[in-house]
């Protein structure tokens, strides 16, 4: 993971060491991009490309506009209109430091950034630009992260099932972890075929992720996470936890981790040896 965030921050702060000098627009972006993070997903990127044989320079602008989407994500759940928080990855958020309307700008900026990352792109081929692109906006907009934050925000205070609170973790966060290998087969000409073993296995792990972001809201620590432990909890979140108590949801988190592991094991890939560390590490994280 560090190999493969160093080769991401480096890529994000050259880009956006180039953008012009606008207000605190510009230091409000550096702010929220290079304040850490686990860089899980370019990290899950890189490892899908290492499965796939290819060399991992081919990944530099994917991993990065992935993260560039993931961080605007962050920056604006953080907002006092969705869940209002004021620390992230151990830093006041970003409506904090700067102000609401700062933030809210960072992040759209931050939002078209990773299409002209990949647009803009030298590792990829005309069509694999446009594929990318399409693959990123689907998971970035209303039938991904986006719809998923809305159908968070309207289930506060309320029950939900299991297969609603499925599809609300899916979409704010499962579609968006799979954009990272299905970019990654992309670029690197993968089969059809694996890719969609590709995106069946990281759909379960994109959920396993957040049911363990619910987990560690409730085990965890503020200074540990870098964000508000009990957060979930204040604002009466729809969390697995919540739905079925939290060995209930522990044991989920173990069931997911399995049928990850299998789907993988079903994947035609060189080595999967990464992506099996990386499977057990977003189960096992405590952070
Ligand atoms: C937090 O994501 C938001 C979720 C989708 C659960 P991460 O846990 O990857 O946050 P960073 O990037 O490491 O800060
Ligand atoms: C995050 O869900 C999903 C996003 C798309 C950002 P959360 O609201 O649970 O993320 P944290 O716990 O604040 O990082
Ligand atoms: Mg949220
Ligand atoms: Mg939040
Ligand atoms: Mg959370």
């Amino acid at each position: 993971m560090q190999t493969c965030s160093q080769r991401c921050n480096q890529t994000l702060e050259n880009k956006v060491n180039q953008l012009p000098n606008i207000s605190n627009l510009k230091s409000a972006i550096l702010y929220s991009i290079t304040n850490g993070g686990k860089r899980f997903r370019p990290t899950l990127t890189y490892a899908t490309l290492e499965a796939l044989n290819i060399p991992l320079n081919q990944g530099d602008d994917i991993a990065a506009a992935i993260e560039c989407i993931h961080t605007y994500s962050l920056i604006h759940d953080d907002l006092p209109a969705m869940d209002d928080d004021d620390l992230r990855r151990g830093k006041p958020t970003s409506h904090i430091q700067f102000d609401e309307a700062t933030a809210i700008l960072a992040g759209d900026a931050l939002q078209t950034l990773a299409f002209e990352i990949i647009c803009s792109s030298e590792q990829l081929s005309s069509q694999q630009k446009v594929d990318a692109t399409l693959v990123l906006a689907k998971a970035s907009g209303p039938e991904g992260m986006v719809g998923g934050q809305s159908h968070d925000l309207a289930s506060e205070g309320k029950e939900l099932n299991q297969q609603e609170l499925e599809s609300v973790h899916y979409k704010k966060t499962g579609v968006l972890i799979a954009a990272c290998t299905e970019m990654a087969a992309i670029s690197a000409n993968a089969p059809y075929i694996t890719r969609e073993a590709l995106r069946e296995y990281s759909l379960t792990l994109g959920l396993a992720f957040q049911v363990a972001d619910d987990i560690l809201d409730i085990t965890s620590s503020t200074e540990t996470l870098g964000k508000p432990q009990g957060a979930d909890h204040e604002l009466d979140k729809a969390t697995y936890p919540k739905l079925l108590g939290l060995s209930g949801a522990q044991s989920y988190l173990t069931e997911l981790q399995e049928k990850a592991l299998s789907l993988l094991g079903k994947a035609e890939l060189n080595s999967v040896n990464t992506l099996t560390e990386l499977t057990n590490f977003v189960v096992n994280r405590r952070y």
